[in-house]
């Protein structure tokens, strides 16, 4: 029986064409099909701005400084997420403040978010509760005098649901902070009827190939906003003026290019986009199907403000008493990878040790952690594949109830 993979990208003739036309050009950087991937992209999410990058970190680290993200500033994010969505404060030595999820989507929990924001900004005693540990009562905990220090928040999209934007923007609004949308993870996906990535004030998407539309390694800033578009392309080029010769820097940047290959297997991979994330749907569906009324098991909660899903991963949660890493062990010694997605950020070691984050901090959020199962999961994925991958999980979840007799409906 051939291996099911953990992921897979979905590739056609189409993309191989593309790729081999690029390599008959003289252009393999800032050329034509850069151009053409990002107007493609802007013209997808609705935006006006698109800003191709070459991963999903470095836009990320892009939109913080654009949202003018400081040393010791804050950004409240959310600690149930891939580790890349907190790193990019860090990389301006900024704290990202977490805030608990939403336990039916793992999204961050808008009324918490509101009522943060309100005692961050207010500062002093209100905005130690939501600090880190280590950050508590030292002075880097403190409010810079008369400068607010809370700056920006930065929702994920989990798994390819959006986030609960409304209220986030009503919070966003109300204490002028800048919204970056982590949409690495949510290429399609939309919000009461808006794309994913037109709502904040700048989104990045990522395009690793496990994703939904690859370019190999790569990622994608979308805005509305022109000074933030001109920051961002200087910041991907060595700090280079946009309007200025190629030898003037006029200000720190970084090397973030998108080369031509990448951008022309992006270009090909969004004519096929609609294909794309409806062969992932079918997957999705498939597994719904195989999983609907297994008491054992939650398949994924598509929230009433999805009004479209874009499936990125296909994660279960395992109910008690079954336990996730024996689930996970047994499915691998029967040939079937899964993971367990996501590892809450704050229990990460590095996270740990900067900040002195301790299991409880984040209850919802650890709770999903530990139930949490990402199971094999492409558009290129069988029916036959998904079959398999159902009658194992049921095998070991059953033999796994027998051992632990407490198991039962209902649970
Ligand atoms: C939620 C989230 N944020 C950020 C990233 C970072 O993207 P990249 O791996 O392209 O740097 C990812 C990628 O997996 C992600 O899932």
């Amino acid at each position: 029986m051939d291996n099911i993979p953990m992921s897979a990208p979905d590739i056609s003739r189409i993309e191989q064409q593309t790729l081999s036309r690029v390599l008959q050009t003289r252009h393999l950087s800032l050329g034509p099909y850069l151009e053409q991937f990002e107007q493609a992209v802007a013209a997808y999410t609705g935006s006006r701005y698109a800003i191709a990058v070459n991963s999903g970190t470095s836009g990320l680290h892009l939109a913080v400084i654009a949202a003018g993200v400081t040393s010791g500033d804050w950004v409240i994010t959310s600690p149930f997420s891939f580790i890349a969505s907190a790193n990019c404060v860090m990389y301006e030595r900024a704290v990202p403040v977490f805030v608990d999820v939403e336990a039916a989507t793992g999204n961050l929990d808008p009324a918490l978010v509101a009522e943060a924001a309100c005692d961050l900004t207010r500062g002093g005693a209100a905005a130690q509760h939501w600090l880190p540990r280590s950050l508590k009562q030292s002075s880097n905990g403190q409010p810079k005098s008369n400068i607010q220090n809370l700056k920006s928040i930065l929702p994920v999209h989990a798994f390819g649901q959006p986030a609960e934007m409304a209220p986030l923007l009503a919070t966003a609004q109300q204490h002028r902070l800048a919204v970056i949308e982590d949409a690495c993870e949510a290429i399609g996906a939309d919000y009461r009827g808006h794309r994913a990535g037109s709502l904040g004030d700048a989104a990045v998407f990522a395009f690793y190939p496990n994703k939904q539309l690859t370019t190999g390694e790569g990622g994608l800033i979308v805005t509305d906003r022109a000074d933030w578009a001109d920051l961002f392309r200087s910041l991907r080029n060595q700090g280079r003026d946009v309007f200025n010769a190629w030898l003037s820097h006029t200000r720190l940047g970084y090397n973030y290019r998108l080369d031509e290959m990448s951008a022309a297997l992006g270009l090909a991979q969004m004519q096929r986009i609609d294909e794309l994330l409806a062969k992932r749907a079918r997957v999705a569906g498939w597994y719904d199907e195989r999983l609907a009324g297994l008491d054992w098991v939650e398949r994924p909660f598509i929230a009433a403000s999805t009004s479209r899903m874009s499936w990125f991963v296909y994660v279960i949660r395992l109910k008690a008493p079954l336990l996730r890493d024996t689930v996970m062990q047994q499915l691998a010694g029967r040939g079937i990878p899964s993971r367990p997605y996501f590892t809450p950020i704050h229990l990460q070691p590095f996270y740990q040790q900067q900040f002195g984050y301790q299991r409880g901090d984040f209850p919802v959020t650890e709770h999903l952690g530990d139930v949490s199962l990402a199971l094999p999961f492409s558009g290129v994925m069988t029916a036959d594949q998904v079959d398999r991958v159902c009658t194992v999980l049921t095998e070991v979840a059953q033999s796994q109830a027998v051992r632990r007799p407490v198991f039962s409906a209902g649970h």
